[in-house]
């Protein structure tokens, strides 16, 4: 009989099973995508964004870079051959979106023409985010470059253009953060802390992510074994920890091939596989971070790796939930 089966016993079950299957923090892999390394044979190039996202694979997708902004440039993006006039790529981004992953203009890059002057300039960068790529209209009569999308916030990946007014860039576009447009926040620093462009940003507490370069970076990275990188990851989430934000989630940037990253930093899968469960104990941890879909798309990496360093339910899709 059916009542019979209602034993504590049972209960107890069933009440382990609700709580195994509450959404606990979600991980997952983010990727960057936008740049053709071109050193891999050609033909092989990297996939269309579209492509990127139905691998199903990520749950955000940095689109890199927005390389040329602030003082007093007309901003520009590069996606290097993969187009000149991008605008097309609104209905991938809103595809990519419908899929439950994030979509962020990535700003900044190891090379390009950016910076900031002053903090009247990083309020200025962020109004030209805010109706360029987020949910307001240009009333500069620039185009929006991508098209009408509605992007899913920024990330900053910071290499130059002068260590001062990042957080000022931070603050102001948090402040753009409502409701209907929620303004995700991702922030690429190097290992060694501090970070010599981001650390006050950082400081600020308005990142939603942090995804940490672990590579081209020999005093915090993988080299052999995880002594270092241990030593890093722990801390950051004490830098974390102090910023007062107990949301920001920590993420492992990783290069996704040896040719990824000249300077070091590649983990190879089977021992990045029995890293991740250690990972996983942490509170902040929000996954891995990959450059990039170029390299992931040749070496099948994050397919390697994904079973053991992500955790069921993706990023986005928990933390949309939250933000409820
Ligand atoms: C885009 O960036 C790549 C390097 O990532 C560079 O080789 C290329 O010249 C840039 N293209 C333009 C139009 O600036
Ligand atoms: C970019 O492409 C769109 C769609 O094809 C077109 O409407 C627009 O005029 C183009 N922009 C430029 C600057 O060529
Ligand atoms: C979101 O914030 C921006 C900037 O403050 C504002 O222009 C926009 O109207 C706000 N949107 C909503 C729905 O409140
Ligand atoms: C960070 O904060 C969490 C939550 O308060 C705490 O459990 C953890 O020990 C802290 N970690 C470090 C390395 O400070």
């Amino acid at each position: 009989m059916a009542s019979q089966s209602h034993t504590p016993f049972h209960l107890l079950c069933l009440l382990l099973v609700l709580s195994l299957c509450k959404p606990s923090f979600g991980s997952g892999i983010v990727i960057y995508w936008g740049q053709n390394n071109a050193i891999y044979p050609q033909p092989y190039v990297e996939s269309s964004l579209l492509e990127t996202c139905n691998t199903k694979l990520y749950s955000i997708v940095n689109i890199a870079f927005l390389n040329t902004f602030g003082r007093g440039q007309t901003p520009g993006i590069n996606l290097s051959n993969h187009c000149d006039n991008c605008t097309f790529l609104s209905d991938e981004i809103r595809a990519c979106q419908a899929m439950g992953i994030k979509v962020l203009i990535s700003l900044g890059g190891a090379s390009g023409s950016y910076g900031l002057d002053s903090d009247e300039d990083a309020k200025s960068v962020a109004k030209y985010l805010w109706e360029h790529f987020l949910g307001g209209q240009p009333t500069d009569g620039l185009p929006r470059l991508l098209g009408d999308a509605i992007l899913d916030g920024v990330d900053f990946d910071i290499e130059g253009g002068g260590v001062e007014h990042w957080d000022v860039l931070a603050e102001s576009l948090h402040d753009y953060d409502n409701i209907s447009g929620r303004v995700y926040l991702g922030a690429a620093p190097q290992c060694p802390i501090p970070d010599a462009y981001l650390d006050k940003a950082i400081k600020t507490g308005k990142f939603d992510y942090v995804w940490t370069q672990f590579y081209n970076n020999p005093p915090c990275q993988y080299a052999s074994d995880a002594t270092q990188l241990k030593q890093s990851w722990t801390d950051w989430i004490t830098l974390l920890n102090q910023t007062g934000n107990a949301n920001t989630k920590l993420f492992l940037g990783l290069p996704a091939a040896t040719q990824a990253a000249p300077s070091g930093g590649y983990i190879p899968p089977e021992k990045l596989k029995e890293l991740c469960p250690n990972l996983k104990t942490f509170q902040r941890y929000g996954g891995i971070m990959l450059w990039s879909r170029y390299f992931d798309g040749y070496t099948g990496y994050s397919k390697l790796i994904k079973d053991a360093c992500v955790s069921a339910g993706s990023v986005s899709r928990q933390e949309f939930v939250s933000s409820i």
